[in-house]
């Protein structure tokens, strides 16, 4: 939720304590290895019954998600919701410090809701590279009859998973990354909806949605449409003011929605992606089709933004959030002042990836690279397993000179408290970092060295709520975030070598007060492993 209200909490608590009134939907989703041909030539991909990309969920606002995930691959599995909240229940985030890999042969049925969320999301399989071999999709939220959004009903909506794609297999990628490699080789093509091109079709005068998210590993990319304005609807599931652009840059692990009126004489216009800042200039051409028409638009493919990092950056900051658009909850957002709140610590984290550790290159936040434990951090502080985490185990400040080590930090926040975290980017490549469990107000982007300075420069009245944030090639990006949801949180790299070797860590947000109105307690359901193995729920 952007605007974390505490106090909506705890009255939304006392009306929804477990959403059993509000609507369930029931999947059964089976996971195998099949062939797909998104570049041309067969390769084997993840499915979900039997689909590459995975099957679209499409949701309202407080529906219950009961999805039963049967692992068929040769390979532990686990299914993360990007952006889905997860509130009061980091049980179900499905990522290697919550649960337990579903074991190949096995199944596991995440439960969970979109509590007051609307919105573009998607999910994607967090261990072991697969998300190289597909298992993503889009997950869709949308609101409730009686929840106004900031704009007409669209009279479609179209959802497009962009990123970069690979010849190689996730084995092959992830042997290399095993072996020491400095990082992924470049992409070898780029994809929507798992292939290089795709048609959405509108009729002439009317106006469109487009849901936008980057599933890719590492390339940001840019969005565009041959001859045709797009206006920013929504961001991660907030709300921004409705500028209008002629291209936008999304990062890897964003989602973001824009509109599109059909204004032009009926044609077909290009869709374009192309990848951003990378050593190699990859697109894919898709097709906005006007009903009826059987012509191209004349004219050259829309080109690529003016500008790199510097354009880039410019944009970024023209993200607003609309302080008068109503989000999921019925009170205007504009009544949660952020920007007056004290925060109670900062976090600066900056990463490197030349690490050199047991001979391989591996990746680290102010010198510690993460590594996964045998049981889930969830799972180890339920039970109180000791020396499965290390409790504030990474410095909250950059430290000079320290040898790089491994470690499984874990940091201690208390619930309600207000925190800054600021991601420091030491090298000269794109970085994108992720939050799960919350989304964060973005104060501030600058290029160079962070220093408390800039907090000046921060914008403490509308800035853009979102859950993935991009840190520019040896800049900063600066968030500020509300602890109001109990757990244990991943905060990642979306750049996803980097997170397979070590650039992220744990929140654990807590209260000592033991309270189902803060935190539900372990599914009964849950697979138990490594040290919990064998304990009762
Ligand atoms: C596995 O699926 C079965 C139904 O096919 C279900 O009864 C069972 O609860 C599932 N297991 C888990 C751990 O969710
Ligand atoms: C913000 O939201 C309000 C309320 O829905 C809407 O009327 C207004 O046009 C939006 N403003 C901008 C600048 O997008
Ligand atoms: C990729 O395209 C950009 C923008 O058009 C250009 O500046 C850059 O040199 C290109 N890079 C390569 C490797 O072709």
């Amino acid at each position: 939720m952007a605007p974390a209200l505490a106090l909506l909490v705890l009255l939304a608590v006392a009306v929804s304590l477990a959403g059993a009134d509000d609507p369930y939907r029931y999947y059964t989703w089976t996971v195998t290895y099949g062939p797909i041909n998104p570049l041309g030539t067969t390769q084997q991909g993840i499915l979900i019954n039997g689909q590459f990309p995975g099957p679209r969920i499409d949701c309202v606002t407080n529906d219950n998600l009961i999805v039963n995930v049967v692992n068929n691959l040769d390979e532990p599995f686990l299914l993360t919701w990007n952006g889905i909240k997860q509130r009061k229940n980091s049980w179900q985030d499905g990522v290697a410090g919550t649960n337990c890999a579903i074991p190949p042969g096995a199944n596991y049925t995440y439960k969970f809701q979109a509590k007051d969320q609307i919105g573009t999301f998607f999910y994607f399989p967090s261990l072991a590279l697969h998300r190289a071999a597909g298992g993503f999709g889009a997950l869709n939220v949308y609101q409730r009859p009686a929840i106004p959004v900031p704009y007409p009903p669209p009279a479609g909506d179209f959802t497009l998973l962009v990123g970069d794609w690979y010849a190689a297999g996730h084995k092959q990628l992830r042997q290399a990354l095993d072996a020491g490699a400095a990082a992924l080789p470049p992409p070898d093509g780029l994809l929507i909806n798992g292939a290089q091109s795709a048609t959405f079709v509108g009729d002439l005068g009317r106006t469109y949605l487009f849901r936008v998210s980057n599933v890719g590993l590492k390339a940001s990319v840019n969005v565009r449409i041959q001859g045709h304005s797009l206006r920013l609807a929504e961001v991660e599931g907030t709300h921004p003011v409705q500028n209008a652009y002629d291209s936008l840059d999304i990062h890897p692990g964003q989602s973001l929605a824009f509109l599109v009126t059909l204004d032009k004489p009926p044609l077909d216009y290009a869709v374009v992606v192309s990848t951003r800042f990378a050593a190699a200039n990859l697109t894919a051409v898709g097709t906005l089709h006007y009903a009826g028409a059987t012509a191209r638009a004349p004219g050259p493919l829309p080109p690529p933004p003016p500008g790199q990092f510097d354009w880039s950056l410019n944009q970024a900051r023209s993200f607003r959030w609309n302080l008068t658009a109503s989000a999921a909850r019925p009170n205007p957002q504009g009544s949660f002042h952020y920007g007056t709140i004290p925060t109670s610590r900062t976090l600066v984290l900056a990463s490197s990836s030349s690490a050199v550790l047991a001979g391989r290159r591996r990746c680290a936040v102010n010198g510690v690279s993460f590594v996964v434990p045998d049981t889930p951090l969830k799972l180890a502080d339920n039970y109180n397993i000791a020396n499965v985490m290390d409790w504030d185990g990474v410095p909250a400040r950059p430290v000079g000179g320290a040898p790089p080590r491994a470690g499984t930090p874990v940091v201690r926040l208390n619930l309600h408290e207000f925190v800054e975290v600021v991601f420091q980017n030491t090298e000269n490549e794109m970085q994108s970092w992720h939050l799960d469990g919350y989304d964060f107000w973005v104060v501030g982007y600058g290029n160079g060295q962070w220093t408390e300075m800039q907090r000046q420069t921060y914008n403490l009245v509308d800035a853009q709520a979102r859950h993935t944030v991009q840190v520019y090639p040896n800049g900063w990006s600066a968030i500020l975030v509300s602890l109001d949801n109990q757990g244990m949180w991943n905060l990642r790299s979306a750049i996803w070598d980097r997170q397979y070797l070590g650039q992220q860590l744990y929140l654990r947000v807590w209260t000592p007060e033991q309270s189902f109105a803060n935190e539900y307690s372990i599914p009964t359901n849950a697979i138990l492993c490594g040290r919990a193995a064998g304990l009762p729920h």
